[in-house]
């Protein structure tokens, strides 16, 4: 599948949150990563469905990749698909029926994604292989920008990768946290296929520069 960077709009300066998104698509971004924090699964708060509303109002019509980092999950589902959402990915652990949160996001008519912490373990993916279109693997623990990349995640990476080309269908593999123009290769190589990054281009003086250095390093 052709490699995607999403930027999270977490590092974006707020005020001007309607451009920095422009300006950051215009720089060659694929999707929006749009990061939601509770202040309560996460020890942070951020973004609602409001903004994302906000966002499409505004014009914005790429893709939206919408990283819910709450608990409960499935209330803020059918207000995130109202708001515009296109890929909405939650954790499991935040949830009391996996199963059921996938459906709900399914039926709203937005792709599903599983997120995994640093410590959490696969399992989770195997009953729900058939049903989403998307893992996402976090490199760091959720709830700020700017972390650094967890190493462990590259053999994460290649388990996953595994099983995704096992199971013969189109799953995005998405990695999050601490990815930069440095280690984007090596997260290639060990089967990412979507990138999130946040204060590695939103700390740039020049968001096209910085993709394009890591789409070089992607196809390298
Ligand atoms: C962390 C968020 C990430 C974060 C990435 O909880 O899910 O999306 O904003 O930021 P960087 O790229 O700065 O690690
Ligand atoms: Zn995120």
């Amino acid at each position: 599948m052709q490699p995607l960077i999403a930027p999270s709009i977490l590092s974006a300066d707020f005020a001007r949150l309607g451009e920095e998104v422009n300006n950051v698509l215009a720089a060659g971004a694929d999707v929006i990563h749009f990061d939601v924090m509770d202040n309560h699964y996460v020890p942070n708060l951020t973004i609602g469905p409001m903004v994302c509303k906000a966002l499409r109002d505004y014009g914005v019509t790429a893709p939206i990749d919408v990283h819910l980092m709450v608990k409960p999950v499935d209330r803020i589902v059918p207000d995130f698909a109202a708001a515009g959402a296109s890929i909405i990915s939650f954790h499991p652990e935040a949830s009391e029926h996996v199963d059921r949160t996938i459906q709900t996001i399914k039926e709203h008519g937005c792709q599903a994604g599983l997120v995994f912490n640093p410590a959490t373990p696969l399992h989770y993916l195997d009953y729900v292989m058939d049903k989403i279109d998307l893992i996402l693997l976090m490199s760091v623990n959720p709830g700020f920008g700017g972390q650094k990349f967890i190493p462990g995640t590259l053999d994460k990476l290649r388990q996953v990768r595994e099983r995704i080309d096992a199971s013969g269908r189109d799953i995005r593999l998405e990695v999050d946290g601490g990815v930069n123009c440095d280690n984007i290769g090596e997260i290639a190589q060990a089967g990412a296929d979507m990138f999130v990054a946040g204060s590695a281009i939103f700390n740039a003086d020049d968001y096209a520069e910085v993709i394009r250095t890591m789409k070089q390093a992607i196809n390298a």
